[in-house]
């Protein structure tokens, strides 16, 4: 393993986008989803709407990538709040590091440039909603001093499973603690 850098994602990375999350997905999820829902996930549908979605993001929104060489092992999205329940401002869509390369600091070296971004645009707070049975996504984000806010459901495939959100009330006390 090379030295890791994140750099701004561009619409020609949703290859290597998609295949960290399709990775990590059958990894970290296999506990939680329907076995069919895993299989069924296809690298060339999922990077096309990658393409698409990073295409339309507009100055609302970013997604970094960290890179080993020219590898992409993890990927961040960051924009506005999706979810009228939350009082916050912004949200963080996704965060994915490749399970060959978890725990060695990439996804919190991906959230850095990311809060200096929302900051930097006015953002105050962050929502994450993460599966309640993904223990890899609650503790970083407990780790990253987000707090519990409350427990909900997810629709995948027309199955219903149990969510939690996480939230941090104020980005400026991240973006302190991720300057460190
Ligand atoms: C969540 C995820 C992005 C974290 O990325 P990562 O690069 O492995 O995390 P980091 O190495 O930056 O971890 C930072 C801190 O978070 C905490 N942490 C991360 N993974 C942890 C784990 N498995 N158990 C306990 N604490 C953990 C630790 O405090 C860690 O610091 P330390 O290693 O110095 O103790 C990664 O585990 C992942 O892709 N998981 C599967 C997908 C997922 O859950 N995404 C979120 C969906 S909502």
């Amino acid at each position: 393993v090379g030295e890791i850098t994140v750099r701004l994602a561009t619409a020609d990375d949703a290859f290597g986008i998609s295949k960290v999350k399709i990775d990590t997905w059958r990894s970290a999820y296999k506990h939680i989803l329907d076995p069919a829902v895993l299989q069924g996930m296809s690298l060339k549908r999922d990077s096309a709407r990658w393409k698409e979605r990073l295409r339309k993001a507009d100055e609302h929104d970013r997604c970094f990538v960290a890179c080993d060489g020219d590898k992409i092992v993890g990927f961040l999205y960051v924009g506005p709040n999706r979810f009228d329940e939350f009082d916050c401002d912004a949200e963080l869509q996704a965060i994915y590091v490749h399970p060959s390369m978890h725990r060695r600091g990439v996804g919190k070296r991906m959230l850095g440039p990311a809060v200096e971004f929302l900051v930097g645009a006015g953002f105050q707070s962050m929502v994450v909603v993460v599966f309640r049975d993904n223990p890899l996504g609650t503790s970083f984000y407990k780790s990253m001093g987000a707090k519990f806010h409350d427990a909900g459901t997810l629709e995948i495939g027309g199955k219903s499973y149990a969510d939690e959100s996480y939230v941090w009330e104020n980005l400026l006390d991240l973006q302190s603690e991720l300057r460190k």
